[in-house]
């Protein structure tokens, strides 16, 4: 079965479709790549041929990019080096083609399939919302290596580019057309006859390829500039090591090749580009990078989608999560009730979803439109009218035990027969917040994580009676909602915030012995976190961590007692940003620099310790591993993969070291279990190595063959 056909309408312009046999989605791989070559030499003899145009022939989707179990595979610089030219002189071929190219784009069009279309001098795109392009290639710890980096530049301009190149962003239908990478955009049922009429235009007056249909204004007389153009990239630059901290080679590399491309001929920008790709194909950085985008595809598929419909839904709590949870359910075309326990709660959490619709369509994530439909689909109410029609209620009250149980027991009468019972307790046991329901085996956790638009993890929680049916439908529903699910059982702290918290602790703990709150946060963020220990205490909420550390001491014991600090700051009022008072000072949303006062929490100087900068990531990590593979132990979730994805999607652990077991495998048990016991002898128990690290260290096992 071919992946190309084309077929030549009577006005001689050949309509070329790619449509890659027994796939949902169009990928590029070798042998792909080989067949457009031999259609491209076909089409080519054709005399009659006056224009062509490319299309997707799967259905709502144009290509995702390269084959990226291609590029899993490439263990030699040499390799990668041959793959990218072999793609580059395809796409110069289509470039080459006797006759204009229109490439007609609706859906996804990602990667090598951006660059397929940036060899086609015209490109028209459909408005739908699927469609996105991008070159995420540095996501995978590479760069794009079929020209994207020299013909992208020449196109939509150098700071574009190397915001859609740098950060791997999609761009979508408004953006596209406004930087020139789209030169028209159409409904999707006409982008055919759209593309046909431009290629008319096209015949009658060609345009060379990389020039935009707009005239260039200003700003490209500045990228063009002898003085300007090093200082746009000495910026581009000095961003990249802000942001990466030096972990992630791929967008210095891609910076180069940009730059590079700019000053020399084409022929050499295509050279060295296709050098750098090879470079980096091989890094275990790009291995572990890839790795997560496989992790992120298996949390994606349903295996069993539930039959369960969810077209209503109740929220309860109007605070912080529960308008972020509104937001996202109505966004998804979701109606929902919010409930609290006054008007003004209401109208905050109100406020809350707007702000968060405001923001998408800012960015042009959601039209006015949709911003405005989504956010009409919110209701509010302080008591329970309208949740006799919701299929679920979503709980997100304050983190106390016995107010869950009275929101659950107020709830069940006024609820419609066969209800769900989502709670997004951070810490408490569903089983027991179950006990208040005639119907246990319909209350589940439904865990999102803050802020609930950005975040894309939610922890399911399977309470000692919840049953299959409830955990499918959550499941089905939380990608339904765009989110990633992670099935885990009851217990302190589930999985995420239960491993979270020794890490969040031990920071404190080595405040206390004297490093300062720079210091720590720093080492942290270097080592990749995405934040700080203390900026994320205070975001998450010195108030809400105190609750959480305290519940996970009484469910888990001595191990993680919280430290003395975190209950002092409590005691004294400070919650963190949102009372703007934490580890950091605030002025107004801007964090400002670390809070001299909080210096007064810490104990007195008997507990000054002195000890290396390098224990600091080191103690806080190891904690992490032993917590987690207590929590294999346990089963509170049985897949160290999964466990792995949960911590990277929930909380950030730094994508590039492909999760904390994977990095646990790297350091190997023997050194996990040898370190754990040294700090164990210096600092106590917390750190004595659970039994199947010691029985690995003995067995020399991983836990990834
Ligand atoms: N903040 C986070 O980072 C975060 C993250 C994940 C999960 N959670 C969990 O989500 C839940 C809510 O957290 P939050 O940060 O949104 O708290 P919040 O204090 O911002 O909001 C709680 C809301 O619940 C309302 N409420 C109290 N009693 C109620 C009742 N009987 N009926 C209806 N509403 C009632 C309050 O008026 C308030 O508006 C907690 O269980 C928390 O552990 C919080």
């Amino acid at each position: 079965m071919p992946s190309f056909t084309y077929e030549i309408n009577k006005e001689g312009i050949a309509i070329l479709t790619f449509d890659l046999p027994g796939e949902k989605i169009n990928k590029l791989t070798s042998p792909v790549m080989d067949e457009l070559d031999k259609v491209l030499d076909e089409l080519a003899l054709k005399k009659e041929l006056k224009a062509l145009v490319f299309r997707s022939g799967k259905d709502g989707s144009f290509i995702v990019g390269a084959d990226i179990a291609e590029i899993r595979s490439i263990t030699d610089e040499t390799i990668g080096e041959r793959l990218a030219r072999r793609g580059q002189a395809v796409l110069n071929k289509l470039e080459a083609l006797p006759f204009p190219t229109v490439a007609a784009i609706h859906g996804p069009c990602m990667g090598g399939g951006l660059e397929l279309a940036l060899a086609c001098p015209y490109r028209v795109i459909s408005n739908d919302q699927k469609t996105a392009l991008a070159l995420p290639e540095v996501k995978l710890g590479i760069m794009p290596g079929f020209g994207g980096t020299q013909r992208l530049p020449r196109l939509v301009g150098l700071t574009n580019a190397l915001d859609m190149i740098l950060t791997g962003k999609s761009v979508y239908a408004k953006k596209a057309r406004k930087i020139g990478l789209a030169d028209e955009v159409a409904f999707k049922e006409i982008l055919l006859q759209r593309a046909l009429v431009m290629t008319k235009q096209a015949v009658k007056k060609p345009r060379p390829i990389h020039v935009r249909a707009k005239k260039p204004r200003l700003i490209n007389l500045i990228e063009n500039s002898r003085f300007a153009r090093p200082l746009i990239f000495r910026i581009a630059e000095k961003n990249v090591v802000k942001e990466t901290r030096g972990n992630y080679p791929a967008p210095l590399a891609a910076l180069d090749s940009i730059q590079f491309g700019l000053s020399h001929d084409r022929e050499a920008g295509y050279y060295h580009e296709a050098q750098f790709l090879g470079r980096l194909a091989p890094t275990e950085t790009s291995k572990n990078l890839i790795s997560v985008f496989y992790l992120n595809e298996l949390l994606k598929k349903d295996l069993h989608p539930s039959p369960v419909k969810i077209a209503y839904a109740g929220v309860l709590g109007a605070g912080v999560m529960g308008g972020g949870i509104a937001q996202l359910f109505a966004e998804k075309g979701i109606r929902v009730r919010m409930k609290d326990i006054n008007t003004k709660a209401i109208a905050a959490g109100l406020k809350e979803a707007w702000d968060i619709f405001s923001k998408r369509r800012e960015k042009g994530i959601l039209t006015p439109i949709q911003a405005r439909d989504g956010f009409d689909r919110i209701t509010g109410t302080t008591d329970y009218s309208g949740f006799g029609t919701a299929e679920i209620a979503v709980e997100a009250v304050v983190e106390s035990m016995d107010i869950k149980k009275a929101v659950l027991r107020d709830f069940e009468p006024a609820a419609k027969e066969n209800f769900l019972f989502a709670s997004n307790t951070s810490s408490l046991s569903i089983t027991e917040m179950a006990s208040a329901s005639k119907h246990q085996d319909r209350v589940v956790g439904m865990h999102f994580f803050n802020p609930v638009e950005k975040m894309p993890l939610v922890d399911v929680v399977r309470g000692k009676k919840t049953s299959d049916e409830t955990l499918s439908a959550i499941t089905t529903l939380a990608r339904k909602l765009g989110k990633l699910p992670v099935v885990v059982n009851d217990g302190p702290g589930f999985l995420v915030n239960r491993i979270l918290m020794p890490y969040l602790n031990e920071a404190a703990v080595m405040l206390e012995q004297g490093r300062t709150i720079e210091e720590l946060d720093h080492a942290l963020l270097q080592f990749g976190m995405p934040m700080g220990a203390f900026i994320l205490l205070d975001e998450i909420g010195i108030d809400v961590a105190h609750k959480v550390a305290d519940i996970l001491y009484q469910g888990l014991g001595e191990r993680v007692k919280p430290s003395p600090m975190l209950e002092a700051l409590y005691k004294e009022g400070y919650y963190g940003r949102k009372n703007g008072k934490g580890f950091y000072q605030y002025e107004g949303r801007k964090r400002g620099k670390p809070d001299v006062s909080v210096s007064r929490m810490i104990p007195a100087a008997g507990n000054k310790v002195t000890f290396a900068p390098a224990e600091i990531v080191e103690r806080s990590v190891l904690l992490m591993i032993k917590e987690a593979t207590l929590c294999l132990e346990e089963k509170i979730i049985d897949r160290p993969d999964l466990l792995d994805a949960a911590l990277i999607f929930g909380i950030g652990f730094p994508p590039f070291r492909g999760g904390l077991l994977r990095y646990a495998d790297k350091l190997g048990a023997k050194t996990v279990v040898e370190k754990l016991e040294g700090y164990a002898k210096k600092y106590g128990d917390r750190f004595t190595p659970s039994k199947s690290l010691i029985e690995m260290a003995q067995g020399e096992k991983k836990f990834y063959s």
